[in-house]
């Protein structure tokens, strides 16, 4: 394994990399140190030939395109709203979720002018709307995005749904679904080209592991 590049893998730190780490560490692919709390950053397997390193969940898709990373694990919500260069290799079938449209229980679009629309997600939204010729307003919020039509800044919101708690506890509701988001497996184009038989190797011992 000595003389073998290490494969780097981008991590998206919480609950969704802890999910992934385990599928990983079941693979084979353990490093029993990433398990121990504290504030490292990067962890290395020589054994398994990887190299495992947390990054906020919307950057590991920059570390993958720019090749900091081999491979990564992301949102597909991220994928669709940043539309980076990289391979996708595979479906995780975990994190799943979905991106939807939600406004107040009384919203009726009355077409009059654009809409105005909250989201972290503005491409994805602008894609939505462009799709169905309706003029919008984007107004791009950074987190809370349920407060916005609760407070009359904009008319709906376009975000994540997941059990749909944060919706129901704030009196709102789902009135479009957008996609299915789950998270994948992506890999930076030109690593791929060289370390094909390595990512295949995770690639595929991370599918047989799939629950679904
Ligand atoms: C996400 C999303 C919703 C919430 C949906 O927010 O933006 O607010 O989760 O989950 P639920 O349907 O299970 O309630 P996140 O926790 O990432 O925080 P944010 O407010 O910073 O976007």
């Amino acid at each position: 394994m000595s003389n073998k590049k290490m494969i780097q893998i981008a991590l998206p730190k919480g609950r969704l990399g802890d999910k992934v780490y385990e599928m990983l560490d079941k693979a084979g692919y353990s490093c029993p140190e990433i398990l121990e709390g504290g504030r490292k950053l990067i962890f290395e397997s020589p054994e398994t030939g990887v190299c495992y390193f947390w990054v906020k969940p919307s950057d590991v898709a920059i570390y993958v395109e720019r090749g900091a990373a081999d491979i990564g694990i992301v949102g597909k919500d991220i994928l669709l709203e940043y539309e980076p260069e990289v391979y996708e290799l595979l479906d995780l079938g975990i994190g799943k979720c979905r991106m939807a449209v939600a406004a107040k229980e009384d919203f009726r679009d009355d077409k009059a002018g654009p809409l105005r629309v909250a989201t972290k997600f503005s491409h994805i939204a602008m894609e939505h709307y462009l799709d169905r010729g309706r003029d919008i307003d984007i107004i791009h919020l950074n987190g809370s995005i349920e407060l916005a039509p609760l407070l009359g800044l904009s008319d709906v919101i376009v975000d994540i749904v997941e059990t749909g708690t944060t919706l129901r506890e704030n009196h709102l509701h789902v009135v479009e679904e957008i996609v299915p988001i789950s998270a994948r497996l992506i890999a930076n184009k030109a690593s791929y080209k060289f370390n094909q038989a390595s990512i295949d190797r995770i690639t595929d011992a991370l599918a047989a592991g799939k629950e679904n």
